[in-house]
C-alpha cells in the first residue's frame, strides 16, 4: 500500500477513526501530525469498544507502529492514562508508539487556562474540549511552552524549569482570572515521575522517520478535528489551534510533500459540528434531534450531544480544493437508512444572491441560509452492504451524485460501525 493521508472534511467526528483503523492493517507507521486529546476516536472490535484521544487508532494493528508527531499538543497524564488502559486490555504499546521530541508538552495549568478563558467569554465562548489545547499552541507560538523533548533532561533540570512554568501560570491564574494557583511542586514531581514513563518513547522523529521519507517503510497520516476546524482556512474563531488541513500533515511530521501520496477526505453522509459557531445546514429541533438519535451523536470526548444537519455541499467542495484530495469516503451512510427524505445544502443565499462558493470571511458565513436539493431515501438497510451493487438504487444515486459534485472519486462508504462494514470502491460510486 502506498502513503495515504487521512483528513476530516466537515467538523471533525466524521469516522476517521474507524477509516485508520481500517487502512493502517498494512502499513508500518500511523502517523498524528496536530491536536492533543480534544480530538477522541472510537473504534468497535467486536464487542470492544476503544475511544482513543491522544495515540493513533493504528495502535490496534500488532507490528505497525505509530508516532506522535511535533505538531501535536501532548498531556502526558493523559497519555499514560491511555497507555494503561491499551496494556490492560493485553494491547501492547510501549514498544511501538514514538512521540516526536518536538511535540509541545500540555501541562494542567493550560486546561484551567482553558475552562477560565471559556467561562469569561461566555456567549461568546468557542465550546472548547476544555482540553487546554488553545493555550498550549498559544505557549507554542509565542515560545515559551515545554517540549516532550524537554522530558529528558536531568530530573533536578526538568523539576525546575517545572516550577518555573507552573508559577507564571500561576500568575496569569490568580491576576488575571482570580483563580487559584495550582500546587507547583506537586504538578512538578508528578511530572518527573511521568518523564521516566513517557521518555523511553521520545524519539527524534527526523531520525525515525527516515525509512518513510527514503520510500522503504509506508506511513499512514492520521488527521483529527477537521477542515472546518483548522486555525487558518475553518470557520475562525470557532476552531481549534491547530492545522487540521493538508498543511499539518508536513509541519506537525517534518516530512516533505512527495511522500503524501494519496489524500483522502472523510465525509459523514449528512454533517454534525460540537461546540459554538455557524453550521448553515443545521438542522434544529425534532428533526436535529431525530439524526442525533439515529447517528448516536454524542462525542466521544466530551460526551457533548453534536449539532446536526444536512450535507453541505458547499463548504464539502471547499474542503476537497483546498486539501486536494485525491479520493473521498463517505461514512455512516446506514444512519440515513429510515429517513423518507433527505437534503443536501448545494448553494447559499447570502444577502439576495446565491453562491456555490465558500465564504471565507467568518462574518459572512452565519448569514448564509442553505439552499436545498432533495433527494428520495431508500429506506431499507445498508448495515449487510459489501459491494456498490448490494446498496438501493436511492442510496447509489445519493453517492453519485456527491462524488458528482464533490469532483473526486468517492473510495470508500462506511454502513456501520464494525471494521468490516465497508464498501471500498477504488473506481468510484458512478457506474
Ligand atoms: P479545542 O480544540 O478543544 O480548543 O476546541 C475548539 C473547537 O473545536 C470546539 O468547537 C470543539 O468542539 C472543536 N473540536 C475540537 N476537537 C474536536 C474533535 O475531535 N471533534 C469535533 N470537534 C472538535
Amino acid at each position: 500500500m502506498e502513503n495515504r493521508v487521512i483528513i476530516g472534511g466537515q467538523w471533525g467526528d466524521e469516522g476517521k477513526g474507524k477509516i485508520v483503523d481500517a487502512l493502517s492493517r498494512d502499513v508500518d507507521w500511523v502517523l498524528r501530525y496536530q491536536g492533543g486529546a480534544n480530538a477522541g476516536h472510537t473504534i468497535h472490535i467486536g464487542q470492544e469498544k476503544h475511544v482513543l484521544h491522544l495515540i493513533p487508532s493504528g495502535i490496534l494493528h500488532e507490528g505497525v507502529r505509530c508516532l506522535l508527531g511535533g505538531g501535536m499538543v501532548i498531556d502526558p497524564w493523559s497519555l499514560r492514562d491511555e497507555i494503561l488502559a491499551l496494556e490492560q486490555r493485553g494491547h501492547e504499546v510501549r514498544d511501538r508508539l514514538h512521540i516526536s521530541a518536538t511535540a509541545t508538552l500540555l501541562m494542567p495549568y493550560h486546561k484551567r487556562l482553558d475552562e477560565l478563558r471559556e467561562t469569561r467569554l461566555k456567549r461568546k465562548s468557542i465550546g472548547t474540549t476544555g482540553r487546554g489545547i488553545g493555550p498550549a499552541y498559544l505557549d507554542k507560538i509565542q515560545r515559551t511552552g515545554l517540549r516532550m523533548g524537554d522530558l529528558l533532561m536531568p530530573t533536578e533540570n526538568l523539576e525546575r524549569k517545572a516550577i518555573e512554568k507552573i508559577l507564571s501560570a500561576n500568575e496569569i491564574l490568580s491576576e488575571f482570572y482570580d483563580a487559584e494557583p495550582l500546587p507547583a511542586r506537586v504538578l512538578a514531581e508528578e511530572l518527573v515521575v511521568l518523564a521516566q514513563f513517557v521518555a523511553p518513547m521520545v524519539v527524534n522523529p527526523y531520525d525515525v522517520l527516515r525509512p518513510v521519507r527514503e520510500g522503504t517503510e509506508t506511513a499512514l497520516f492520521e488527521g483529527a478535528q477537521g477542515t472546518m476546524l483548522d486555525i487558518d482556512h475553518g470557520t475562525f474563531p470557532f476552531v481549534t489551534s491547530s492545522n487540521s488541513t493538508i498543511g499539518g500533515a508536513l509541519t506537525g511530521t517534518g516530512l516533505p510533500p512527495r511522500v503524501l501520496g494519496d489524500i483522502n477526505g472523510i465525509f459523514k453522509a449528512y454533517c454534525t459540528r460540537v461546540g459554538n459557531g455557524p453550521f448553515p445546514s443545521e438542522l434544529l429541533g425534532e428533526k436535529g434531534d431525530a439524526l442525533r438519535d439515529a447517528g448516536g451523536e454524542y462525542g466521544a470526548t466530551t460526551g457533548r450531544a453534536r449539532r446536526c444537519g444536512w450535507f453541505d455541499l458547499v463548504s464539502a467542495r471547499y474542503a476537497v480544493d483546498i486539501n486536494g484530495m485525491t479520493g473521498v469516503i463517505i461514512t455512516k451512510l446506514d444512519v440515513l437508512d429510515d429517513m423518507a427524505a433527505i437534503q443536501v445544502a448545494t448553494a447559499y443565499e447570502l444577502d439576495e444572491d446565491e453562491i456555490t462558493t465558500y465564504p471565507v470571511l467568518s462574518e459572512a458565513l452565519p448569514r448564509c441560509r442553505p439552499v436545498y436539493r432533495e433527494f428520495a431515501g431508500w429506506e431499507k438497510p445498508t448495515v449487510d452492504c459489501r459491494r456498490l451493487i448490494d446498496l438501493p438504487a436511492a442510496a447509489r444515486k445519493y453517492l453519485e451524485f456527491l462524488e458528482r459534485e464533490l469532483g473526486t472519486l468517492i473510495v470508500g462508504v462506511s454502513v456501520g460501525r464494525d471494521r468490516e462494514q465497508m464498501i471500498w470502491t477504488e473506481t468510484g460510486v458512478t457506474t
